[in-house]
């Protein structure tokens, strides 16, 4: 496929297609701004009816840790991009299937495989490219994990080399919390690894995402990197509850922030957006970890930016030229389930929508969890500390309920 010049019709022997591995909140997000482009889009998860199902052409439910499954399904539906919305995939079907040239994945196989696990992300970074970033050790068992930590100190924060949303994280204040710690580790990595990171604690004034997107600049043909206006955001254990867009920083720290993103989206390389965690405090800036796509805490550009970090995504990876600019102050505040069930339904949306500035995505997801994120409040304002109030506001007037 001629990347960016040559576009085909859906459904038919002109078509562009792309494949989403992973087809969450955030994938489906992706998947419109495909579609709008005359796109063909394959949605692939591993439950039915996820929200990417939902407005893709065609859905799978396939397990994605599979090899074979993964293999044989790109064989039978011949994508021209594969585009990894989760980390927990075969990474290595993805390497053969880029080596084979079956299909291109965005944006390369490497970058998913360094950054599925918490250990190649963090010695490229740390070691290669020699980025500032927090004291690090790896441990393997209890004992392992007590003398890493006589290296590092306290406080330090321990995760499972493979996880996400802060599943199996705990914060060490002292000894004394080393064993849970280490149980809570074992019992939340995704596959069972057995393996640790330990980090010493950075005590941060605030901590942003860095989207930055690698595309081809139109002038010269060239792979460009472009950044967007910092997001703030507030975590909740290991969980993105609050962000907001553009956050304050000084002119050093956003220099610095600048540059350790440049420097590891070029190491991880190929096209697209990726969201760079930092830590900062006053002109320190620490690298934490990078997503090779769309970040959770930039679902706040769907209304703070000309194009959202999805349509930047998706121009990016086919080759178009992207535009970062913010268009308005923006905010956005997360809708939990707050109840388990299929098939619950949200009241108060009316009166939701009345705040002025306002927008709302439902996500469509089948079934609600206490803590799973269901939808997100978005707001605009004359500053982010407007916008977090209306985003906030609005979020607590949509109310999941049970449908009885
Ligand atoms: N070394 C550290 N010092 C201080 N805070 C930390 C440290 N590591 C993690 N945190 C806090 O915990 C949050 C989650 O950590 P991290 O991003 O490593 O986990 P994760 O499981 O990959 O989460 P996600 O997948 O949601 O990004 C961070 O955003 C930060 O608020
Ligand atoms: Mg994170």
């Amino acid at each position: 496929m001629q990347i960016g010049q040559r576009f085909g019709t859906p459904l038919s022997k002109s078509a562009t297609r792309v494949m989403l591995l992973g087809a969450g909140e955030l994938g489906k997000e992706v998947i419109i701004a495909l579609q709008r482009l005359g796109v063909e889009v394959i949605a692939v998860d591993r439950y039915p009816n996820a929200p990417g199902h939902q407005v893709a052409h065609r859905a799978h439910v396939i397990d994605m840790t599979d090899r074979n499954a993964l293999i044989d399904l790109v064989k039978a539906e011949k994508p021209h991009l594969i585009v990894p919305e989760i980390e927990a995939i075969a990474t290595d079907a993805l390497a053969e299937i880029e080596a084979a040239r079956l299909a291109e994945v965005i944006p390369t196989a490497r970058a998913t495989q360094l950054t599925m696990n918490r250990e190649g992300i963090r010695r490229l970074a740390a070691e290669e490219l020699g980025l500032a970033a927090s004291p690090y050790a790896f441990a393997q068992s209890l004992d392992e994990l007590k003398a890493a930590i006589a290296k590092i100190g306290y406080p330090c924060v321990v995760k499972p080399v493979m996880s996400s949303s802060g599943k199996g994280q705990s914060v060490l204040k002292s000894e004394a919390d080393v064993e849970t710690a280490w149980q809570y580790a074992m019992a939340g990595g995704r596959v069972n690894h057995g393996r640790v990171i330990v980090e010493g604690f950075i005590d941060f004034d605030y901590e942003i995402t860095q989207l930055t997107v690698r595309a081809i600049d139109p002038a010269s043909g060239d792979t460009q990197t472009y950044f967007c206006e910092p997001v703030g955001h507030v975590q909740v254990a290991g969980d993105y509850v609050e962000s907001w867009q553009p956050q304050p920083m000084s002119a050093l720290a956003l220099e610095r922030s600048r540059d350790i993103a440049h420097k590891v989206t070029a190491a991880l390389g190929g096209r697209g957006l990726f969201g760079v965690e930092l830590f900062v405090r006053g002109d320190d800036v620490w690298f934490s970890e990078v997503s090779p796509r769309p970040h959770d805490t930039g679902l706040v550009t769907l209304c703070s930016q000309r194009f959202s970090e999805f349509e930047l995504h998706a121009r990016a990876i086919l080759g178009l030229p992207v535009d970062t600019s913010l268009r308005a102050p923006g905010a956005s505040a997360v809708i939990y389930g707050g109840l388990e069930e299929a098939g619950i339904a949200f009241e108060g949306v009316r009166d939701a929508l009345a705040v002025p500035f306002t927008d709302l995505r439902l996500f469509g997801k089948p079934e609600s969890f206490k803590k799973r994120r269901m939808g997100v409040a978005l707001a605009t304002g004359g500053d982010t500390d407007e916008a977090r109030e209306r985003a906030k506001t609005v979020a607590a007037k949509v109310r999941p309920v049970s449908a009885g």
